[in-house]
């Protein structure tokens, strides 16, 4: 891994072991990118992939007309020049003028990677595991600066950048719009992958053919959204699971994004992410500094799976933090579909005890706990214990939980408010509202205006409390609605375009203080499911709720969809009770907890309610998960067989070393007579003997020749085992 400036040509290679990205500086003094791939090798002169072409209509540099910015990969292309494609960025200058020429003043290149104040990102625990360039750049007629960061990392196929802007010169700038990267790739010929969705059904892969025109997924809800998330895939026509190129492009961010790729009219691509610009406007007085969230791309030319374990091992190494991070999560038990809000403490300490008989470390209490909160509609933003459910507070019941042997996890949704609350009735100007408009809701609950730091002080001095008063081990950060009518009280016209951005912000800093105060918390967010599942939560809370929906089938496509982007590790994944409360549909407990096993496992339901034979059950599946999470939880992970293509879903992960594995097959809907289906495993050494199903196989044996995960005709069909059946295998 290396960053080479050449001197004579103005131009930067970044490249470790498998990608290149060579940028240099045009006539203009602005940033092109040469080329962004498979590593190539180093040159001093890239030069001939500058563009200098005659082409009609088109405008040039004034005493270069075959100079234009149009006809070349730009890097982080400016508004209303020669390039007339999506601009990264877009000022708005004191005489009402948007045109920016950035050019060239220096640059440095340092070991390591430093971190974005504020803000999530990638890091590293060594300096010599990355290179970092900052190229400075000036606009000469106002002042302003742009520092445009790239690092590169040694050890994973990753490029990530952000942009700074400075206000340098002695008026204000409007900054309408900052991404945190662009790039320009000089064809066109990709398939774009979004993952998008909505509640109880989040991140369905959504595969297109690019062509002219823009294509795009954004959020305007003031988190990242179930409907759309800020990862997409960039893949070759040819690319599938197990080959081919493909590029990974993920945002570090959790509020309002934009990711789009615009196909221009002469077959190339500009491929660009960061805040949504819509409802975006940030004032910059002179000496001010905007920086914007990081992007991350991630390059591979060994398929979708290739490109999933490439972010899956970056995520879980070297984005999320903490004692946590690559510690084996507790297995927990979670009491919101068994009482929802209806409970006393006698309730839940019989459920916490049969979960402790069960095997299990960490009970949550969720929603509920706190002021007048029978209910949905009123309480929300009381963080006070409510004393009739438990009498002896949360340190009483922390105690008698902590006293079982259990952990004790606690559920908090800190930026919403029920306009039947005390904290409502108190500062009713502490909520996101237009005055003398109407405020809509939703679930009952208003948004509080986390830009304000008297809020961000009652909600951290409130949790702060909760947690040290119960020693508390997990908290569920939950976030129930979309934000709407976001205009903050009090703050001045010119500074409501930044609100949104501030809120994430503030959201963030909560997160880190209470990190950097109870250093051994274990954090998962949750945003009615995966609402709020991005990189950058990531960077706080190394697990979020993958989805409100706990049916096992259901499951099966979210937590596929979710591994594109994601690591397994990072998904919450629950065994809940038959008929399912999403669906109503009844699948065995067996495949219920195949399902979990392969996120961070619990379960959402009484378990004092269930048979001694599941119970039983749900024994040896927790001591199975004992057993096997740390692989689960750190292993390369494969899909194998798409659940939104088939009647079959399948799905392994494979030790680092190669030595153990974890495999397992999903049938939905029982068939009779099934024609043969094999499944050939991926990621075993060829050459090692493996135990597995009671027989012994080659790796090449599992790999090549595959194996059957049909029903055996001749015994089982006359008693067929119905729908919903699942195997889970370790190879060993
Ligand atoms: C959201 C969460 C659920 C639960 C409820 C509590 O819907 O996603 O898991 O915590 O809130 O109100």
């Amino acid at each position: 891994m290396d960053i080479v400036f050449h001197e004579g040509t103005k131009q930067f290679h970044l490249f470790n072991d498998k990608v290149s990205y060579v940028i240099g500086i045009f006539p203009n003094g602005e940033p092109g990118l040469l080329y962004y791939g498979k590593r190539i090798h180093d040159r001093e002169d890239y030069s001939y992939l500058i563009n200098y072409e005659f082409r009609a209509m088109m405008v040039g540099k004034p005493d270069n007309e075959v100079f234009s910015m149009e006809m070349n990969r730009c890097d982080y292309p400016s508004f209303g020049t020669s390039d007339l494609r999506e601009p990264a960025f877009d000022i708005t200058y004191e005489n009402g003028s948007r045109v920016s020429n950035f050019q060239y003043v220096s640059h440095e290149i340092k070991d390591g990677k430093p971190g974005i104040p504020g803000l999530p990102a990638v890091y590293t625990e060594d300096d010599a595991e990355a290179k970092t360039l900052n190229i400075r750049f000036k606009d000469e007629l106002t002042g302003m600066e742009l520092i445009l960061s790239y690092t590169v990392m040694r050890d994973h196929p990753v490029i990530t950048r952000n942009a700074r802007f400075i206000n340098g010169g002695d008026t204000s700038v409007r900054i309408e719009k900052a991404m945190s990267l662009s790039i320009d790739l000089p064809d066109r010929d990709y398939d774009w992958i979004q993952f998008s969705g909505a509640w109880g059904r989040e991140k369905v892969p959504i595969e297109r053919k690019l062509d002219e025109g823009i294509t795009a997924v954004r959020s305007m809800r003031g988190h990242s959204s179930a409907n759309h998330n800020p990862f997409v895939i960039l893949k070759r026509k040819n690319t599938d699971e197990f080959q081919g190129e493909a590029i990974g492009l993920s945002l570090v961010y959790s509020g309002n994004f934009v990711t789009e790729a615009e196909c221009d009219t002469y077959r190339t691509l500009r491929f660009m992410t960061g805040i949504n610009p819509e409802g975006f406007s940030w004032k910059l007085d002179p000496k001010e500094e905007f920086q914007t969230p990081e992007a991350i791309l991630t390059w591979t030319e060994e398929g979708l799976n290739g490109l999933s374990q490439s972010i899956h091992r970056l995520f879980r190494k070297r984005l999320s933090r903490g004692a946590w991070k690559e510690k084996e999560r507790p297995i927990l038990l979670n009491n919101w579909e068994a009482t929802m809000m209806d409970f006393d403490e006698e309730a839940i300490l019989k459920i916490a005890s049969k979960g402790k008989e069960a095997g299990v470390e960490l009970f949550v209490l969720d929603d509920g706990w706190f002021g007048k909160r029978d209910d949905d509609t009123s309480g929300l933003g009381d963080w006070y214990v409510n004393t009739k459910k438990l009498p002896g507070s949360i340190g009483g019941l922390a105690e008698k939980i902590h006293d079982m042997g259990l952990m004790f996890g606690l559920w908090f949704e800190p930026e919403m408010v029920n306009p039947d609350s005390d904290l409502y009735r108190a500062h009713p100007d502490w909520i996101l509202a237009v005055p003398g408009r109407e405020r809509s809701l939703g679930r009952h609950q208003m948004v509080l205006d986390m830009s304000k730091d008297e809020v961000w002080d009652y909600l951290y001095e409130r949790m702060h409390s909760i947690i040290e008063e119960g020693k508390i081990d997990y908290v569920k950060w939950d976030m129930n609605r979309t934000i709407s009518e976001c205009y903050s009280n009090g703050t001045p016209a010119e500074e409501q375009g930044k609100v949104y951005h501030r809120y994430i912000l503030n959201v963030y800093r909560l997160y880190e203080k209470l990190i950097a105060d109870f250093p051994e918390l274990l954090f998962e967010s949750c945003s009615s499911g995966g609402s709020r599942f991005d990189a950058g939560i990531m960077y706080y809370a190394p697990q979020t709720w993958g989805s409100d929906d706990t049916d096992a089938v259901e499951r099966l496509k979210i937590q596929y969809g979710t591994s594109y982007g994601y690591p397994i590790s990072s998904i919450g994944a629950h065994v809940s009770e038959a008929p399912n409360q999403q669906t109503g549909r009844i699948t065995p407990i067996s495949t219920r907890a195949a399902v979990a096993y392969f996120g961070t496992f619990g379960y959402e339901m009484d378990l004092n309610k269930v048979s001694d034979e599941e119970f039983s059950e749900i024994k040896k599946q927790i001591a199975f998960m004992k057993e096997n999470r740390g692989l689960i939880q750190s292993g390369d992970f494969y899909r194998l067989l798409s659940p939104f293509e088939d009647n079959y879903c399948s799905w392994m992960i494979v030790s680092e070393d190669k030595k153990k594995a974890v495999f397992a097959y999903y049938r939905i809907l029982s068939e009779p007579n099934s024609a043969h289906r094999k499944v050939r495993l991926k990621g075993l050494d060829r050459d090692r003997l493996y135990h597995f199903d009671g027989s012994e196989y080659y790796g090449s044996e599992l790999m090549e020749i595959g194996v059957e995960i049909t029903e055996a005709p001749g015994i089982e069909w006359k008693t067929p085992s119905g729908d919903f059946v699942s195997g889970v295998f370790v190879i060993e």
